[in-house]
């Protein structure tokens, strides 16, 4: 028994750590089309066929919008602390600016209250990629007056919920809002442009920049941040030197291409000068830009799933370097798991722009779970891969990174993006036919961590 608990308490956290669950609008809630909500560019997205695997979209998805309470009781059973979710911006202004959707706002105000009601926090991004379709028709994240549009947006929210929210995050990770939107063509609104995405990128970053100093300027409560998801890179062949130039451009291009703006006020120009000579158009930065952007924030909040592990690649225009996994084992998701990288990342955040907290707002694994005969869900998997994960976690933090808080990705089961339903992240399984929600092995092992503040 005194072992076992000499091996339990091997990796405590600090006290002050906050464990909790992340969700995002259009992945849970449904209701698409309910109480005035306008259209949002996924909506328009997942309906045209041939762009998410299965065929399938967010109009119902876990129906959170009608049964939120039933998930905050069931976090709440499970200890969790912070229940991290985002608000979807045509609920709130279905035209994207002018009129305000009372009913919109009264649904997160309920949402939030619960939660409060429940004693856990609160952490309430503004921007998870369901851009109002209007805003789209005006040409989206690369139309400069976005900017505006999305400060009224925030100080609306600020105004609404300001004494309810523990942790605003401005935005969740806008490399992939603009590069997978505008480069990649994976996301809405799925263009194949990639100045087009540098310029998305630009906007998005002045829009966090203008959503801060608009909260600062209004002296709330709570703490304010960013969500960037940043991989450490690694070059397939270690002792390869082309790799190992493909590696750095591969970071500069996901990772400090936000952090450094954010952090430091300035863009990577060793990316851009490299980028010009491949002929790509760069972001029309203004005077005043970077100074907006550069706000300081009271947190960075990171997500985090796999590592890139980077070669040389000449057909792989502009970056002229690609991803690869080198044999390593990978999730259900595809995406490799090495736990070490989680580790790297978060001391190269803290070499690199040693931000006043991190929290780790997302981290998790798809499995092809399913429900045993007698009911359980043995995500034995998953649970692997969380406890290596946050290993690495403690050991940052041993080391004296501020991580102040982690947030598994997902509670429940819900519509991955592109990949529809097929890809199961949560705790929590859903029965998307009966709305079902049983909790899945990860989640009772999840309840003994965070009541053990550590593994
Ligand atoms: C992240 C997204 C989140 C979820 C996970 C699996 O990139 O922020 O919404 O899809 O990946």
């Amino acid at each position: 028994m005194e072992k076992e608990s000499v091996i339990d308490m091997e990796y405590e956290f600090p006290k002050d750590f906050e464990w909790g669950v992340a969700t995002a609008s259009y992945q849970v809630e449904g209701a698409w089309q309910e109480d005035g909500k306008g259209e949002s560019i996924w909506d328009r997205f997942s309906h045209i066929p041939g762009n998410i695997v299965d065929l399938t979209n967010g109009d119902r998805a876990c129906d959170f919008y009608h049964r939120y309470r039933e998930d905050v009781d069931l976090a709440c059973s499970l200890g969790i602390q912070v229940y991290r979710l985002s608000v979807s911006w045509p609920r709130i202004f279905p035209n994207g600016r002018g009129e305000k959707n009372e009913k919109g706002i009264e649904f997160y105000r309920n949402v939030l209250n619960y939660i409060k009601e429940k004693r856990m926090k609160t952490s309430l991004t503004l921007y998870h990629w369901d851009l109002p379709q209007k805003l789209q028709d005006e040409g989206g994240w690369c139309n400069r007056e976005i900017v505006e549009d999305f400060k009224n947006y925030a100080v609306t929210l600020f105004e609404a919920y300001g004494s309810l929210v523990d942790y605003w995050i401005t935005l969740n990770e806008p490399y992939c809002s603009s590069f997978l939107g505008y480069w990649k063509g994976e996301h809405a609104p799925g263009y194949h442009d990639y100045s087009m995405a540098l310029a998305a990128a630009h906007h998005l970053l002045m829009s966090h920049g203008t959503a801060v100093k608009a909260y600062r300027s209004m002296g709330l409560p709570g703490k304010i941040g960013i969500t960037l998801n940043m991989n450490q890179p690694y070059p397939a062949d270690i002792k390869n030197e082309e790799d190992q130039k493909a590696a750095e451009r591969m970071r500069m291009q996901n990772n400090q291409l936000f952090g450094d703006p954010v952090m430091k006020g300035t863009y990577p120009q060793e990316l851009f000068d490299f980028l010009k000579g491949q002929g790509v158009v760069l972001p029309d930065v203004r005077e005043g830009d970077l100074e907006l952007i550069h706000q300081p924030i009271d947190f960075l909040g990171l997500n985090n799933y796999f590592a890139d592990i980077v070669k040389a690649d000449d057909g792989a225009w502009p970056l002229r370097a690609s991803l690869t996994t080198k044999g390593l084992p990978v999730t259900d998701a595809g995406w490799e798991v090495y736990p070490e990288s989680m580790y790297d990342l978060l001391t190269w955040i803290q070499d690199t722009y040693q931000p006043p907290e991190i929290i780790i707002t997302e981290n998790g694994a798809a499995c092809n779970d399913w429900i045993n005969s007698d009911g359980r869900i043995e995500d034995t998997n998953r649970i692997d891969y969380l406890k290596r994960y946050l290993r690495e976690v403690h050991r940052a933090v041993e080391d004296g990174v501020p991580v102040k808080g982690y947030y598994v990705w997902c509670f429940t089961d819900n519509f991955e993006w592109a990949w529809g339903l097929s890809r199961r992240f949560g705790i929590v399984y859903m029965d998307y036919e009966t709305q079902k929600r049983t909790p899945k092995d990860s989640a009772f092992w999840y309840k003994q961590v965070v009541e053990n503040n550590g593994l």
